[in-house]
């Protein structure tokens, strides 16, 4: 499998830790960026609030290593890329973006991203579930893709020109931030009005999803009052 130059070298792995793990021991031993992890299975596979991420054989495990961007609207572009690559992989396959950073097929999650500074670098990590365990995980659609063409498929739609630009995807976030890319997202996520629940540790902020900013941020409509939440995570009400 070829991948685009985006994702560096290839270190592939069939059982590992974590692949977030490997990428901070390869940059401890001073490989350079960019460079990309990939394991058959993990078996310490970590999610965002140091929760676990199961991570069974058969399932897309893998972390880039990159340069850091102080951004953090970094999982959001990486969401929209990610929803983009499902769609052009599964024709017609309905997937849409949690903020932060959570894809979502009919009320199942169907894939994380866990995005960590180390050093001077960004380690992206990406879990999708494409493996087959029908009660307690839902996996996206079987069809004409194999792992490493999703990985590559991610890749590609990150690196390549992106809507008619001179730029990709990532070089437009670089050069422009996350507000060109503000309309995508919102498309891309749970309509306006939807009753939504912000978690921030043990705080809770109930109200109707408003729109994601610029920065990123996610805006409530709580009593008539706009609130602005630049992490936390997000649980819908499935009554509305
Ligand atoms: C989340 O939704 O909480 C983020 C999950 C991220 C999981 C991926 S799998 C590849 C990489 N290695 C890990 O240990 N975690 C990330």
């Amino acid at each position: 499998m070829i991948f685009p130059d985006i994702a560096g070298e290839i270190f592939y792995f069939s059982k590992i830790d974590s692949t977030q793990a490997e990428a901070k021991r390869k940059l401890d031993d001073a490989i350079s960026v960019p460079f990309t992890i990939i394991a058959d299975t993990q078996i310490a596979g970590v999610g965002r609030f140091e929760r676990k991420w199961y991570s069974p054989n058969g399932g897309t495990y893998f972390t880039w290593a990159t340069d850091y961007l102080d951004n953090p609207a970094v999982s959001l572009i990486i969401g929209i890329a990610l929803a983009n690559t499902l769609k052009k992989l599964i024709p017609g396959y309905d997937v849409s973006i949690k903020w932060p950073n959570d894809l979502i097929h009919h009320n199942d999650k169907i894939a994380g991203i866990l995005v960590e500074k180390y050093d001077n670098s960004l380690l992206i990590g990406i879990g999708i579930n494409t493996f087959d365990d029908k009660d307690n995980y839902k996996s996206i659609p079987a069809g004409e893709w194999t792992r490493d063409e999703i990985i590559s498929t991610f890749f590609h739609t990150l690196s390549s020109p992106w809507k008619n630009s001179d730029f990709s995807i990532w070089e437009s976030f670089f050069l422009y931030g996350f507000e060109p890319f503000v309309h995508d997202f919102m498309e891309l996520t749970f309509p306006q009005g939807t009753e939504i629940d912000v978690i921030q540790g043990k705080q809770v902020t109930t109200g109707r999803f408003h729109r994601v900013g610029v920065n990123g941020e996610i805006m409530l409509n709580s009593d008539g009052e706009i609130l602005r939440f630049l992490s936390g995570e997000v649980s819908i009400k499935l009554h509305t």
